[in-house]
């Protein structure tokens, strides 16, 4: 059977719409059952228009974050989803929501970890001067960009990189690792770690 995704974004949604592609061509054994945005974001539009099932939830009309992370579990078991990946989801989930989803919830991050957490990651390493970078797949937990790790790509940073070249170059590996790992747990089962 297929194994069932409920894919988390804020933003643009490429790795969103290279996970659901991947779904669609069968080169996963996977369907994205739900797409959930945390605002009106240029990816929930991606979603809608290759025909997912795609909310917006806003936080802003949740008295609690505990009570917002409640709608966003309670969409997900609606929709039978095994598996949560976060992918450009810009918000720290709670210690209720990573309980309930212990192992069950996996983020991509355009460093490699445990190198350059939280905002502009590639940044961080332009201004560290590192010569590799690259991006990592892990499990999440309520600490930022600190579970344990699944597995990383590499990029080589050039003499003459920018922010921009970087942040392309390791998007693309994202998109590679994120199908990569989704094959591995798919083929394992991520319901053996739960
Ligand atoms: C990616 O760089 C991802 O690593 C980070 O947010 C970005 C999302 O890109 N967490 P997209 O929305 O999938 O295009």
């Amino acid at each position: 059977m297929d194994m069932r995704l409920g894919i988390l974004i804020s933003g643009n949604g490429s790795n969103m719409l290279n996970i659901s592609k991947a779904c669609e061509s069968g080169e996963l054994n996977a369907v994205v059952s739900i797409v959930i945005s945390n605002k009106d974001s240029v990816g929930i539009k991606k979603a809608r228009n290759f025909g997912l099932n795609a909310l917006i939830l806003n936080p802003k009309n949740y008295k609690s974050k505990e009570s917002y992370e409640k709608e966003i579990t309670n969409a997900l078991k609606i929709n039978k989803v095994s598996l949560v990946c976060l992918a450009g989801y810009m918000s720290i989930l709670g210690t209720s929501f990573t309980t309930t989803w212990k192992n069950k919830v996996i983020n991509i991050h355009p460093s490699l970890l445990p190198a350059f957490k939280g905002k502009n990651a590639q940044l961080q390493a332009l201004k560290k001067g590192v010569k590799y970078s690259g991006c990592t797949i892990h499990y999440v937990t309520d600490k930022l960009d600190s579970g344990k790790i699944i597995d990383q790509n590499i990029v080589k940073i050039d003499d003459r990189e920018t922010e921009k070249t970087l942040t392309k170059k390791i998007l693309i590996e994202e998109h590679k690792l994120y199908i990569k790992v989704l094959k591995k747990l798919i083929k394992g089962s991520v319901y053996e770690y739960g």
